[in-house]
């Protein structure tokens, strides 16, 4: 009793000197920053990409002309027409009988019947959802061709408007040869209105007949590589600073069957070396996006490769048995490695250094095939066991996912050994991952393995991606979804000491009509624009703001969400709010164990309502805002908006 009594009095002593207890009643972030709680993963924030909603071929791959080496459809050559008028005609087919080589075997055969200058006919490829035309630029065409005999050129290269009247650009190759030859051209734009309504068109001025093959048109290219990416494609990523990128698939590195798999010694070389193959998502890839460039996008965004190998099981559930029958892929995966990190003077790495880089590039993460939970044979384990024991033997320093995490029934899970670490993959409802947020990692085994987000998305729909279309939803989520996207972010960044990695997926879309196999996506495109949905600004808020140490923050009498870290050589504390609720939630953030916070400090703010989305033709009705806060000090009051994602910018002194 006494020992009450004495509390109480020096309570109110300290009262009376103005000093208030430091547990303050009401909604409550308690930070403490005198002893960080872990290490942030160095490569906590990365990205995953797949050939998926015509990700690569119509998407990053800046190529223009769509089925440029005429293999898309056996039938008839897809995406071309052939251009003519009262005053010139001609005629398009397949031919199978003159192949350009042995890897490209079929060739498109033009034969001009009436033609004459001024009254051109010849051939037009419609690109991905048109062919982008902007002011002063220059654009690289090339094509291969082989001239019948009787014809020996010119052939007049043009971007033109879809109905023929308008010509943006123009290039011209004077003479053909009669053998295959691979021929150049620039063209040019002037002061032009912007527009994607435009076709790439290679016309004859006099009778004649040509075979073409490989027709290729490239606009500037991010760094003006050659065969690259598109620039403000490639900036979106660049700017949300992934530290990893996730290649190739996803079931993309699966394929339907065996055969279908992402092949990668097919991938390599020059294009006409480069057979494509037919890809998961019901369209042929061309592979000009090989192995070797997406290590060069990696490269560009300053990330890292996290490779996966293709493992012996495809998506239709056809697998190869360990063992022997396994092995041919067990050392493809070897050489695939070896073309990534080997010496300029091993074979593989021989190959990439003659492709232009001698050096080799950083990998510390192999995985072993994709989601394999899918393979109801049980062959997983024995498959994962092959390929770790032969990458271990020879890499001993990289570490291998299994594609089995702890989503998954026990049963599935590789355990015949540890792997070292095991990939999850979770497209949830909004209201799951809101449940997730609250601790779904915090019952995880220090001891390992370590744990690779390799997959997720909340979505604010019933969940059928790959019907979603056909439903006419938008092809990005709501401000909805991202609440949920970053609530689910503040649990792996909390735990992101076992949580090493993660990334959302899919990452891009081409949004025109017929171009994706699924929703929701991260980044939306066309032919001229890219937009980020408000997951994206959410995803980019957080990973520019990361630090290296994880700060404990415990929350009471609130429902926000958050999530803490700071740069140990900097002080700078990163607070990370979510308020998923329809009411603003002031909290009063309380800083344990700081010596004193900059009296301002700047908060970016990504609130909206949750209907509210962002689309091609309105790219920021959601977007982030940057403001200064001021009035900041231990225990000050901050209020999150609702439907609100904060990201708050403390300085410490
Ligand atoms: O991201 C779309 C698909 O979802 C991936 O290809 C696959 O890994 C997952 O099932």
């Amino acid at each position: 009793m006494e020992s009450v009594m004495t509390r109480k009095w020096g309570l109110a002593l300290l009262l009376a000197l103005g000093v208030t207890s430091t547990r303050a009643a009401g909604p409550t972030i308690t930070i403490d920053t005198a002893s960080p709680s872990g290490k942030v993963s160095p490569l906590f924030y990365g990205l995953m990409t797949e050939e998926i909603n015509h990700a690569y071929d119509g998407g990053l791959y800046a190529e223009l002309v769509r089925n440029r080496a005429l293999l898309d459809d056996a039938a008839s050559p897809a995406h071309w027409s052939v251009v003519q008028s009262d005053d010139a005609a001609g005629t398009i087919a397949l031919d199978r009988s003159e192949p350009l080589n042995a890897t490209i075997g079929t060739s498109l055969r033009l034969e001009v019947t009436k033609a004459s200058a001024g009254h051109a006919a010849g051939v037009a490829n419609e690109g991905y959802w048109g062919i982008p035309v902007k002011s002063h630029t220059r654009y690289r065409g090339s094509f291969y061709a082989k001239a019948a005999p009787g014809f020996d050129g010119p052939i007049t290269v043009s971007i033109q408007s879809d109905d023929g009247r308008t010509v943006y650009a123009t290039g011209k190759v004077a003479r053909l040869a009669p053998a295959w030859k691979q021929y150049e051209v620039t063209l040019q734009t002037g002061n032009v209105s912007p527009t994607s309504k435009a076709r790439y068109v290679l016309t004859l001025d006099r009778p004649g007949k040509v075979w073409f093959s490989l027709v290729s048109l490239f606009p500037p290219t991010f760094k003006n590589q050659a065969n690259g990416f598109r620039p403000d494609i490639m900036q979106m990523m660049v700017d949300m600073k992934p530290r990893f990128l996730r290649f190739p698939g996803g079931n993309y590195l699966e394929g339907d069957q065996i055969a279908d798999r992402f092949d990668w010694k097919k991938t390599l070389g020059p294009l006409s070396e480069r057979p494509g193959h037919m890809a998961p998502w019901s369209y042929r890839s061309s592979d000009g996006l090989g192995l070797y460039e997406f290590l060069l996008w990696c490269e560009d965004m300053n990330a890292e490769p996290v490779l996966a190998v293709y493992a012996g099981y495809s998506l239709k559930g056809a697998h190869v048995n360990p063992g022997p029958d396994l092995q041919p892929h067990v050392q493809d995966a070897l050489d695939e490695i070896e073309y990534v990190t080997g010496p300029a003077t091993s074979k593989w790495g021989a190959l990439r250094a003659k492709a232009g880089h001698p050096q080799a590039f950083k990998l510390t993460y192999v995985e072993v095939g994709n989601e394999d939970w899918f393979d109801k044979s049980g062959s997983y384990d024995q498959r994962f066991v092959q390929f770790n024991t032969a990458i271990k033997a020879r890499y001993p320093q990289l570490k291998v996912i299994s594609t089995v995490g702890f989503e998954q029934p026990e049963g599935l899970r590789v355990h015949s050994v540890k792997p070292d670490v095991l990939d999850e993959h979770y497209y949830r409802p909004v209201d799951v991952f809101l449940r997730m947020a609250r601790g779904q990692y915090e019952k995880y085994d220090r001891r390992g393995p370590e744990i690779f987000v390799g997959e997720w998305a909340a979505y604010e729909t019933p969940f059928e991606p790959w019907n979603a279309r056909s439903r006419g939803e938008p092809p990005t989520p709501n401000m909805q979804a991202a609440i949920g996207d970053a609530a689910f972010l503040t649990q792996m960044e909390k735990n992101s000491d076992i949580v090493v990695m993660n990334c959302y997926a899919p990452m891009f879309v081409n949004v025109n009509p017929g171009a994706r196999q699924w929703r929701p996506n991260l980044i939306g495109y066309d032919a001229m624009r890219v937009y980020g949905s408000p997951s994206y600004h959410a995803i980019k808020m957080f990973s520019t703001h990361l630090g290296d140490e994880i700060l404990k923050a415990t929350a009471a009498d609130t429902d926000v969400l958050v999530s803490v870290t700071r740069d140990s050589r900097s002080g700078t504390i990163y607070v990370k709010l979510v308020n998923a609720t329809d009411a603003d939630a002031p909290v009063q953030l309380d800083f344990q164990g700081v010596r004193s916070l900059a009296s301002t400090a700047t908060a970016v703010t990504l609130a909206a309502d949750p209907k509210a989305t962002n689309s091609i033709d309105a790219p920021r009705t959601v977007a982030p805002v940057t403001s200064k806060v001021s009035g900041v000090k231990p225990g000050f009051t901050y209020k999150v908006p609702a439907h609100g994602i904060v990201v708050l910018i403390v300085e410490t002194r």
